[in-house]
């Protein structure tokens, strides 16, 4: 333990870790708080206490993929697949922007329905609401992710899930870890803000795995990093499997700060579908961004991931007003600006 104090200093002063070191401090269990504790401070030294609000439009369930970890799966027949229209994509753009978030973030399966034209047409009618944009729609060519950003995307989630290229493909079946990472770096190179994340608790992921995504995601200097706790779906391959150690992620989240200390980190839907409140106790870990559901209706319970998600019966009212309260309640803010990723050595 005495070895874990002097880490989480080193951790909280220099922002960089070994890779052993990295890996023990997430094997131990013990040293949690303190590491919350030291995440919490560079937090809110290196991006405020203010809060980023993102609303999440889950604008089609269709998907060209197979994860064995994913209820979307192209093989699951047992979900009722959905796609919403393009004036009703706009439309609850238009809502969430009533809500006052700033930032659409429109996720989906791998739904190749939604062309280049139609997506173009849809960022641009929701870019005239003066609206910022992140896209979370998984693998596309350049010069599809050229013409997103030329149309006004500004964000791009794509978790890497692992960098661990064996057990990427074991459980990513027909896709490749080489691809995963030319679609990151050519993001980077398009100038959008870029997510990436790992999924904890795929079955045979080690430490040393986890250590390896956070020196990948420093070495592309990551703007966005969202993990989350593997919840196994009975409808997938993985519906036995070990459910991802809640309090593991906690402590992922919490080196993601110290060694990422400007990314923009958000407390996920997973880490509380999994913990009552567990998004407040992610926020006070190192997060500052959480993404409330602004999809409508039944669609909401259709997005059907994993069993167990939170506010499928809530609306996007419910989650507005339930989000600003908690955010009150831990003594932080809602950011008022538009929330990009701040960086320190040029704001001088
Ligand atoms: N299709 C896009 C993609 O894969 O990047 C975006 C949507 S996908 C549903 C978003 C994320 O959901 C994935 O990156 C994955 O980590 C997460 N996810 C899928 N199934 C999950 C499960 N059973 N438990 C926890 N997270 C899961
Ligand atoms: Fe499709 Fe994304 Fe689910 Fe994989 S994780 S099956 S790409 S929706
Ligand atoms: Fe949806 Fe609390 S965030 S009801």
């Amino acid at each position: 333990m005495a070895v874990s104090v002097d880490l989480i200093a080193k951790a909280e002063q220099t922002h960089r870790l070994e890779l052993a070191e990295i890996a023990g401090l997430l094997g131990e269990a013990d040293c949690e708080q303190q590491l919350a504790a030291a995440a919490d401070r560079v937090r809110s030294a290196y991006v405020g206490d203010d809060v980023h609000l993102r609303g999440l439009i889950e604008f089609s369930n269709v998907c060209r993929r197979d994860c064995s970890y994913c209820g979307l799966r192209r093989d699951n027949t047992r979900i009722d697949r959905y796609r919403l229209s393009e004036d009703d994509i706009v439309e609850l753009a238009r809502k969430a922007k009533g809500y006052g978030y700033r930032t659409v973030v429109l996720q989906s399966g791998e739904d190749l329905y939604f062309s280049i034209d139609r997506l173009c047409r849809i960022i641009r009618r929701i870019k005239a609401l003066g609206m910022v944009i992140t896209l979370s729609i998984g693998e596309r060519s350049y010069e599809e992710y050229q013409a997103f950003r030329e149309a006004g995307a500004d964000r791009y989630l794509l978790r890497i899930e692992t960098t661990d290229p064996a057990l990427y493909a074991a459980f990513n079946p027909g896709m490749q870890l080489a691809d995963r990472i030319r679609c990151t770096e050519e993001l980077k190179t398009l100038g959008y803000e870029v997510g990436t994340g790992t999924l904890v608790g795929l079955p045979g992921q080690t430490m040393e795995m986890i250590a390896r995504d956070i020196l990948w995601y420093q070495a592309i200097d990551a703007d966005m990093l969202g993990v989350g706790p593997l919840i196994p779906n009975a409808d997938t391959p993985l519906g036995e499997a070990e459910p991802g150690d809640w309090h593991l992620t906690r402590r992922l989240v919490s080196l993601l700060r110290l060694l990422l200390p400007e990314a923009n980190i958000p407390a996920t839907t997973a880490m509380e579908t999994m913990m009552p409140h567990g998004r407040e106790i992610i926020l006070n870990s190192g997060a500052n961004v959480v993404m409330p559901n602004v999809t409508e209706g039944d669609y909401r319970r259709k997005y059907a991931l994993y069993p167990g998600k939170i506010c499928v019966a809530d609306t996007p009212a419910d989650c507005r007003a339930c989000m600003s309260g908690r955010i009150k309640v831990l003594g932080r803010f809602v950011a008022q600006d538009e929330g990009f990723r701040r960086h320190q050595d040029r704001e001088v």
